[in-house]
């Protein structure tokens, strides 16, 4: 479904890394290569504790702000938690559902549910993470796999945010140095829009934007471009460093 309309959208997915002065290093070479990039939505989610630097860094310029994860309550007694609600005005993007908290913090398909709902109540964007595991995609059940996550992840939802975005982050390739190939993922990105046509309609699974996650660098970034339903990257290892970063933005900014 190629749609020349679905604007790219590069995430950097910083994960548990930096101190604080090399995190604002980072914003700051951030900020100075991507600050007038309009050409494609590029949104940074550094660790909860250096948010307050991001967002003061990156102040009016095009480079977004997100967060790794939230609670799904609004408010209440769960220490050490976020949630949705306490982010408006302060960041646009949360990633939901990344594999790292679903695999290594136990967190549910239903879980995942329940927090994609606070974000589209809070009114912010979210970043929808799913994929398979290698074991998973070894014994057929890729499609199977996608389709639980995405209808237990959508569960009660209505409609979809206009351009809402999915990182279709295969397991196996996050952090491994082993991307998939390309045409895996623009396979999988068709599957994830025919998905989204079963639950909602053809409207909302041309306009969603599709992320590749999984082990993007300088180098590989241009064949996922060149790929028709992949319209972006969520990326780890290289979003940590601002030169890599700004690359892959360049490419997705050219790609099509
Ligand atoms: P890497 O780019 O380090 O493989 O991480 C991908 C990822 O998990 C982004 O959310």
């Amino acid at each position: 479904m190629v749609n020349v309309n679905r604007t790219p959208i590069i995430g950097g997915n910083w994960k548990m890394h930096h101190t604080r002065a090399l995190a604002r290093e980072l914003l700051s070479s951030l900020r100075a290569a991507l600050e007038e990039f309009n050409q494609i939505d590029v949104v940074i989610c550094p660790p909860a504790p250096w948010l307050g630097d991001a967002i003061d860094t990156l102040e009016s310029s095009s480079i977004l702000v997100g967060v790794q994860n939230v609670h799904s309550a609004s408010e209440g007694a769960f220490t050490g938690e976020q949630s949705a609600a306490m982010l408006v005005g302060s960041v646009d993007y949360v990633i939901v559902g990344h594999s790292e908290r679903r695999l290594m913090f136990g967190e549910t398909d239903r879980q995942v549910n329940e927090k994609l709902r606070s974000v589209i109540d809070a009114g912010l964007e979210p970043i929808l993470a799913i994929g398979e595991s290698q074991d998973e995609r070894e014994s057929g059940e890729t499609e199977n796999v996608l389709r639980r996550q995405l209808f237990t992840g959508f569960d009660s939802i209505k409609m979809l945010p206009t351009g809402m975005v999915i990182a279709y982050e295969p397991v196996w390739a996050i952090g491994t140095g082993m991307s998939a190939s390309p045409e895996m993922v623009q396979m999988a990105a068709v599957t994830v829009r025919n998905l989204v046509a079963e639950r909602f309609d053809e409207i909302t699974a041309n306009s969603i934007r599709i992320q590749y996650g999984g082990s993007v660098n300088s180098t590989n970034a241009s064949e996922f471009a060149e790929q028709p339903d992949i319209d972006g990257a969520l990326v780890g290892g290289a979003s940590l460093n601002a030169d890599d970063f700004s690359a892959i933005c360049e490419i997705f900014a050219h790609g099509r």
